[in-house]
């Protein structure tokens, strides 16, 4: 696409509204926007709201891609909005709706609780088996650099809850841990620091655990932090099977941490995890 095409380019937003206060009732409302280059979605709510309706709702926050605040389903696919140029889209019609699989707050605020809720049922945090450690500690919990290595891409999830909208699994199961806490049980499991697997076990390895993704990655495509939830949670489900069939020994994850699960491939499409910032 030529710069002079995007330049000040004429595009309707279509915009899903909802008001809680008025019933149950749904509308979609449509305005047009003259959108310079470099103009993200973001960007243009903001101006819509400020210039043609204050009474339309959305959340946002950091304007960089870091909050996760600002989650939408943009055109079919859920998307960070202020890291997304309206001219990627290749579209004169921006159709805008909150994410599904969530309810809505209001216009395109979607309620993340439930996400939250998921996050927090699998303990997101070292655990130790002698709990007594942390108001006593008694030196360094000390994690290796391959054990660091492994466990980073997994590190970058923001929250944004993209990849439980994009989940057909969480469509149609609601109780599903879903793709972003199953995501960061494996990363708190595979901490050489931790010592939590059992706990977690009851949350991952239950009914609406991991077992209910049927890996087809939709969580991976859209994660923006390219935290491939999907591949996390295939190998959450190999350390199940390696310490159920007793193959894995009991103790700190970087004991476990060999052959084949270095070899884990991503898939193709899912986008890579930036790379570590640190040395
Ligand atoms: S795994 Fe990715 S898509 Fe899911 S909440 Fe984390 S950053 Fe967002
Ligand atoms: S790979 Fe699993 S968690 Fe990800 S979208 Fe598919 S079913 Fe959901
Ligand atoms: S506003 Fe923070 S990630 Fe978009």
């Amino acid at each position: 696409m030529t710069e002079e095409k995007t330049e000040g380019r004429t595009t309707t937003f279509r915009l899903f509204r909802f008001d809680p206060d008025k019933g149950l009732a749904t509308s979609i409302t449509e305005y047009t926007l003259s959108v310079p280059r470099g103009m993200t979605v973001l960007d243009a709510l903001i101006r819509i709201k400020e210039e043609q309706d204050n009474t339309l709702s959305f959340r946002c926050s950091c304007r960089m891609g870091v909050c996760g605040s600002c989650g939408m389903f943009v055109n079919g696919l859920p998307m960070l909005t202020c890291q997304t140029q309206v001219v990627e889209l290749e579209s004169d019609t921006i159709e805008i709706r909150p994410l599904p699989n969530y309810d809505t707050l209001r216009d395109l605020a979607a309620d993340l609780t439930p996400l939250f809720e998921k996050h927090k049922s699998i303990l997101p945090w070292i655990i130790r088996k002698d709990a007594g450690e942390l108001d006593d500690p008694k030196g360094e919990y000390l994690q290796s650099n391959d054990n660091l290595d492994w466990i980073y891409q997994f590190t970058y999830c923001l929250k944004c809850g993209l990849c439980l909208s994009a989940c057909p699994t969480a469509a149609s199961d609601a109780e599903f841990t879903g793709p972003q806490a199953l995501a960061q049980a494996y990363r708190y499991m595979m901490d050489a620091r931790d010592e939590g697997f059992d706990r977690r076990m009851e949350i991952i390895d239950a009914a609406h655990g991991c077992w209910r993704c049927h890996f087809a990655t939709s969580c991976s495509q859209v994660c923006p932090k390219g935290v491939d939830p999907a591949l996390a949670i295939q190998l959450l489900k190999r350390e199940i099977v390696l310490r159920r069939l007793r193959l894995a020994k009991a103790g700190p994850a970087a004991e476990i941490l060999t052959g084949p699960v270095k070899d884990a491939k991503r898939k193709e499409g899912v986008p890579e995890a930036p790379p570590k910032s640190v040395p």
